[in-house]
């Protein structure tokens, strides 16, 4: 049993966590959730009066590592956060130093993605596979990749940084790319395209149900779009089918090239799986090599929401089975 912290920094949430982890699960004892500060620094003090406070709480834990799951490009050797796009003044910020600094214990730092990916492999929808995939579908998109039976994190961490991939000339923005993966495949990215057809069809005359004026266009979220489309609403629907689409294309980039057993999709598509699926499935029957789709099966996140939380700790974890 090892009493592991978890701190998740996230584009719009984070937080603090600790966890008691066994053989083959992880009991989340303790959690403390806020917005993510604008600036790093407030972040940092927040992040280490969070878990003091959680730590005073909880007087028989003893931790044996701390992790942190952050969203990239970063730096897991030197324990540096380069310049996430989902996280605007977090350049070069050292989130490490500080913490090992108040609580003597091991802390990594590791992709949220990648992150998330050893949590789904350790306790989730992952179990038992060799080569798996793991896509974030949030406020940003980003893959973490299992081969051969351990995390793949590239030359310099930048492996699965799939969200910057191009899938069209234009459309809505993401990791600062107009048209990329992330700009079709995320919270932000929805709500742009939602924005875009929404005010287009206002233009002629039409009322879509879901932003029946211009004022209601910046206001315009994922769930509220989901919502309509589960409805009936054919603009919604339309919108729901080209991020379908777009989702399936890049599985199928990801199918080619890797060959996994299995490729699990976090938050967004658990929470639109009806709406997302058909159109996933169909998109990549169409695009992907038919010997691998035979080997590799698309799912949600085993661990539903909680990967978020059970993210850090698996670096944790991974860090305290080291030492
Ligand atoms: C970041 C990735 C991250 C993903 C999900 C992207 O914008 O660049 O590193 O994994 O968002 O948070
Ligand atoms: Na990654």
């Amino acid at each position: 049993m090892r009493w592991l912290g978890g701190v998740d920094i996230g584009g719009t949430k984070c937080a603090v966590t600790i966890g008691k982890a066994h053989e083959d699960n992880v009991e989340i004892i303790a959690k403390a959730k806020f917005p993510t500060p604008a600036a790093p620094s407030d972040a940092i003090r927040l992040f280490v009066d969070s878990l003091t406070r959680l730590l005073t709480e909880h007087s028989q834990v003893t931790l044996d590592a701390i992790g942190i799951s952050c969203g990239g490009p970063l730096d897991s050797r030197s324990g540096l956060v380069l310049s996430p796009p989902n996280l605007p003044g977090w350049d070069g910020i050292d989130v490490v130093t500080p913490l090992r600094a108040r609580f003597g214990v091991p802390v990594g730092l590791q992709n949220d993605a990648n992150a998330c990916a050893l949590a789904e492999w350790k306790w989730g929808a992952g179990r038992g596979t060799r080569n798996m995939v793991f896509l974030t579908f949030g406020t940003g998109m980003g893959a973490g990749l299992i081969l051969d039976g351990r995390l793949y994190a590239g030359t310099n961490d930048m492996a699965g940084e799939v969200g910057h991939m191009r899938m069209e000339h234009d459309g809505p923005v993401g990791y600062g790319k107009p048209g990329s993966f992330e700009g079709y495949c995320s919270g932000g990215g929805i709500a742009q395209l939602g924005r875009m057809k929404a005010r287009e069809a206002l233009l002629h005359g039409a009322v879509p149900s879901f932003c029946e004026s211009m004022e209601e266009l910046d206001s315009l979220t994922t769930q509220r779009i989901g919502e309509a489309a589960r409805q009936g609403d054919p603009l919604a629907r339309e919108i729901f089918h080209i991020v379908g689409e777009k989702l399936g294309h890049g599985l199928a980039i990801l199918v080619d090239v890797l060959n996994p057993e299995r490729i699990v999709i976090g938050s967004i598509y658990g929470r639109q799986q009806p709406l997302l699926e058909p159109i996933v499935m169909k998109t990549l029957g169409e695009e992907a090599l038919a010997y691998s789709m035979r080997a590799c099966s698309i799912v949600p996140a085993g661990l539903g929401e909680a990967v978020g939380d059970l993210a850090s700790l698996s670096v944790a974890l991974n860090l305290a089975e080291q030492a």
